[in-house]
């Protein structure tokens, strides 16, 4: 059933491979069973259609942050939640789209870059280490963690699930999302109905 709620904007930042698409995706399925209007907004979606053609130099990496966080702000404020993933390395950035969204969490994705180079999902870290990529985040370009993020992931040692259900619960004790039905965190059908979904989109196997 669709409910009445307050926009707020969750935001995603970490390395390449870190996570942010994964639970981005599993907590849009949590808070949409729960009646709640969401929109992702993807960095690699995006930068196909309203970032096309923008680089990865620090100019065109904040442009492309600005106009994902002017589309979260448009959805906050008309009752939507907005959900984006995107590296944004820039502190000074991710503070611009805080500030003028207002309702606003931040969740660190983390994880050790010798995971992530194991993990080597896309390929991406191989080409950035022989150079092939230029301006790789993590190797050959700047992160700047995160001084106060509202929640920390650190995927290279918690499951999917368990990171999904540590933001949830953030989101239910600041009161911007309705709290589970089960005492639990999230109910056995909703973590087999998340699992089923990232299964689908190839996110786990
Ligand atoms: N706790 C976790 N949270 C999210 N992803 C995880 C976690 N543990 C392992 N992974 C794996 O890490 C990879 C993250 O990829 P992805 O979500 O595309 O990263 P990003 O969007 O940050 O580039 C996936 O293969 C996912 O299954
Ligand atoms: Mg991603």
């Amino acid at each position: 059933m669709r409910m009445e709620h307050a926009g707020f904007t969750l935001w995603f930042t970490g390395l390449s491979g870190a996570g942010k698409t994964t639970l981005a995706r599993g907590v849009e399925a949590i808070l949409r069973e729960r009646g709640m209007k969401v929109e992702v907004l993807d960095g690699d979606i995006i930068r196909q259609n309203l970032s096309k053609g923008l680089g990865f130099s620090k100019e065109d990496r904040d442009t492309n942050i600005k106009r994902i966080g002017f589309v979260c702000k448009l959805l906050t404020r008309n009752g939507v939640v907005a959900i984006a993933s995107a590296i944004s390395p820039y502190r000074e950035i991710r503070e611009y789209v805080r500030h003028d969204i207002g309702s606003f969490i931040l969740v660190y994705v983390k994880c050790s870059l010798e995971v992530l180079i194991q993990r080597d999902a896309k390929g991406l870290y191989q080409k950035a280490l022989s150079g092939e990529i230029r301006n790789f985040t993590g190797i050959s370009d700047p992160y700047e963690q995160p001084l106060h993020p509202e929640v920390t992931v650190d995927t290279a040692v918690e499951s999917p699930s368990q990171s999904i259900a540590k933001i949830i619960s953030k989101l239910e004790a600041l009161q911007l999302i309705p709290v589970g039905q089960e005492h639990a965190v999230y109910s056995a059908k909703e973590e087999s109905e998340v699992e089923e979904r990232l299964r689908a989109l190839g996110y786990i196997s």
